[in-house]
């Protein structure tokens, strides 16, 4: 396993189009799965897609225990998606802060408040190629929406409804921590 050099926000990686997986349990295939949780962890990340360490594949893992980045987020079970298909469960959205492996810089990190399903099934295969679906809410909702954008080569950025939600973190804590109190968002 490898931590990989994280592919960053300005890249044209992130924007190409990724190709289905339509072999499994393959070398290639459960080591680009390693090195992803390998460099999703080193970095303290609760998700990572396969385009930002720069292979061009629909594969995404997520999940965690705890997390400092997301201090408040529920657990979310460690998972292999590929190939994922998103039905929102309603036309309800909510609205919570999201930051990315590809956003940030070892003294950086952006934040924005961005808008997503607050209920969806998602469908794909695991790592040994077994179709699986799940209903979920809320923050794991949030993070399956992330990583699927990430393989349409969408950034969470290009979601925010109001751009003054959208900074530095340090700049944007006091905003942060308000609404927390009054709507319950700041995933
Ligand atoms: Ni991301």
């Amino acid at each position: 396993m490898t931590v990989k050099q994280i592919i960053r926000m300005g890249n044209p990686i992130l924007y190409r189009q990724n190709q289905a997986v339509t072999e499994f349990n393959t070398p290639a295939l459960d080591q680009l799965i390693a090195d992803m949780f390998e460099t999703m962890e080193a970095l303290d990340g609760v998700g990572i897609a396969a385009p930002q360490i720069g292979e061009a594949l629909t594969v995404t893992v997520f999940g965690f225990e705890k997390s400092q980045r997301y201090p408040n987020a529920p657990p979310v079970p460690k998972t292999v998606l590929i190939n994922p298909v998103i039905e929102p469960l309603s036309e309800e959205k909510n609205d919570g802060w999201e930051g990315c492996l590809s956003i940030r810089s070892d003294e950086i990190t952006l934040r924005g408040l961005v808008p997503r399903y607050t209920k969806l099934r998602y469908s794909g295969y695991d790592q040994q190629g077994n179709f699986f679906q799940r209903e979920v809410a809320d923050f794991h909702a949030r993070l399956v929406q992330h990583e699927y954008d990430h393989l349409q080569g969408k950034l969470f950025p290009f979601r925010i409804e109001d751009m003054r939600y959208f900074g530095f973190e340090a700049e944007i804590a006091a905003i942060r921590e308000s609404m927390d109190r009054s709507n319950g968002a700041g995933t």
